[in-house]
């Protein structure tokens, strides 16, 4: 007898087959003669119906146990299915009950709950119809990162999570260090004594594995990382975590228009994997979810995003009518309700824009020849604002120790970076998609909190 997952079962599977199936419970109804209990076992949306006629051994015993939430193992013969809504059900011949579950306090009952009240449910949440598709469409978007890569000759690239360096120059960092705090060492002059610290020096968890990556594809031209990344911005929003997964891929001999360009293809390829990989997961978000989801999808992957430089945004935003609560003015950062109103209802599709201000931007991006810009680009998207921030990087390196200096960065720290510059240096390029803002865009989920199976942000680390 062949054990098989759910999804194989109801996608593959006809009458008359002999299968085994292993899950949880998620719902039990007893009726007059027999009884259906559904179960599902995390491959697929819909649950395995399996009917249970009263004459089975040991009836009584075993429905007692079958309760929901438990865990079980039934084999048994796939039949058509009579009722409404599936295709087939299984006919058991053998259940086994491992674990049982105690009806009256387990916590997810039948009805509906809270995406609020689910995540104080974090051990238990992945087994709810939308946590269990958005982990799907999770897993399929991940995988669809690396295959869009591997077929184009990139190498994954693992960079350090534990690093000295500060990246993006927000100052936003997770200290690494063993010391006692209570305790640490001092110098003679009271300052804490990092040459005593675990590295000698102080370190830090990495906001991103941009750096490295520039390392790599000095040698390999083509590299990606896809990793956890930190930040300890104390923000609490919908679209920000403490830790997020970041895809970083880094291009030498790439411009500016090749970086938009691999970001726009990418983007496409994941949406497209998502929709044949997980076609009964997306349809539930549309119904459930957001209801323009499958459309959302269908126009990233058919239309061209829109692409503008930073100044034609402000024109656009100056020139509409809409009263925003942050100011807009040529200097500013752009602000989320900005990046929402140029996609969600100006472009109504993607839009990169290029070409920030020098002084709102990392230190290692290009400047421009008008020394007021740097070759930035963010993609901006529907909903959820900025998706991608990239750049072409500086590769001279007076350019670089000038921004550096204008960054206060140790410039002596960065001596390896900046040697880049000394040794065959070349025109690059990358750009960093935050992962769970992907997976909030592609699903509509509303908060990034529940695109991720462990949020970690602030006062909130449990699980
Ligand atoms: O724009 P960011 O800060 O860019 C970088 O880190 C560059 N070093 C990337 C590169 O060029 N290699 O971050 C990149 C993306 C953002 O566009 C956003 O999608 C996501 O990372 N992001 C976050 N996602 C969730 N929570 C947070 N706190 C995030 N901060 C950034
Ligand atoms: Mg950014």
């Amino acid at each position: 007898m062949e054990k098989k997952r759910i999804a194989d079962i109801l996608r593959n599977s006809n009458p008359d087959e002999t299968v085994t199936i292993q899950g949880w419970v998620r719902t039990k109804r007893e009726l007059k003669g027999f009884s259906f209990m559904e179960v599902n076992d995390g491959s697929f949306l819909a649950n395995l119906q399996v009917v249970i006629d009263s004459d089975f051994p040991n009836y009584e015993e075993i429905l007692k146990q079958l309760n929901i939430g438990s865990s079980v193992r039934v084999s048994g013969v796939l039949v058509e299915s009579q009722g409404k809504g599936q295709r087939l059900e299984i006919k058991p011949q053998d259940i086994e009950i491992f674990g049982d579950s105690d009806p009256e306090t387990y916590p997810l009952q039948k009805k509906r709950h809270s995406f609020e009240f689910l995540r104080t449910l974090g051990h238990l949440r992945s087994r709810t119809n939308t946590l269990g598709a958005v982990f799907r469409v999770r897993n399929a978007c991940a995988d669809a990162v690396h295959r869009f890569f591997q077929e184009r000759g990139f190498l994954w690239i693992h960079t350090p999570l534990i690093t000295a360096n500060d990246c993006e120059g927000a100052g936003e960092l997770f200290r690494v260090t063993n010391f006692d705090l209570t305790n640490p060492p001092k110098t003679k002059s009271g300052d804490i004594d990092y040459t005593q610290d675990f590295f000698g020096k102080p370190a830090y968890l990495t906001v991103s594995g941009q750096l490295e990556a520039e390392v790599m594809a000095m040698s390999f031209q083509d590299v990606y990382t896809f990793g956890p990344t930190f930040r300890a911005e104390n923000s609490n929003t919908s679209r920000h975590l403490a830790e997020f997964w970041m895809i970083e891929p880094e291009m030498a001999f790439c411009d500016l228009e090749g970086d938009m360009d691999l970001a726009e293809a990418f983007l496409k390829y994941i949406f497209q994997a998502v929709l044949d990989q997980c076609p009964e997961d997306m349809e539930f978000f549309n119904k459930r979810i957001d209801k323009t989801v499958l459309e959302t999808a269908d126009n990233i992957i058919n239309n061209e995003f829109a692409r503008i430089s930073y100044t034609e945004a402000v024109n656009l935003l100056e020139k509409s009518s809409r009263k925003f609560e942050y100011p807009v003015e040529w200097g500013l950062d752009l602000q989320s309700e900005h990046e929402r109103y140029l996609a969600e209802e100006h472009f109504k599709k993607p839009v990169i824009v290029t070409d920030y201000p020098t002084a709102i931007k990392a230190f290692y991006m290009r400047l421009n020849e008008d020394q007021n810009t740097v070759a930035a680009m963010d993609v901006l998207a529907p909903k959820v604002g900025e998706i991608i921030g990239g750049s072409q990087r500086e590769e001279r390196l007076e350019v670089l120790d000038r921004r550096i200096e204008e960054a206060e960065m140790p410039l002596e720290e960065l001596w390896w970076y900046r040697d880049l510059r000394r040794y065959g240096t070349v025109p690059h390029a990358g750009f960093g998609l935050g992962f769970e803002r992907v997976v909030q865009f592609m699903t509509g989920m509303s908060n990034i909190r529940d695109v991720i199976p462990f949020p970690r942000t602030p006062q909130n680390a449990e699980f």
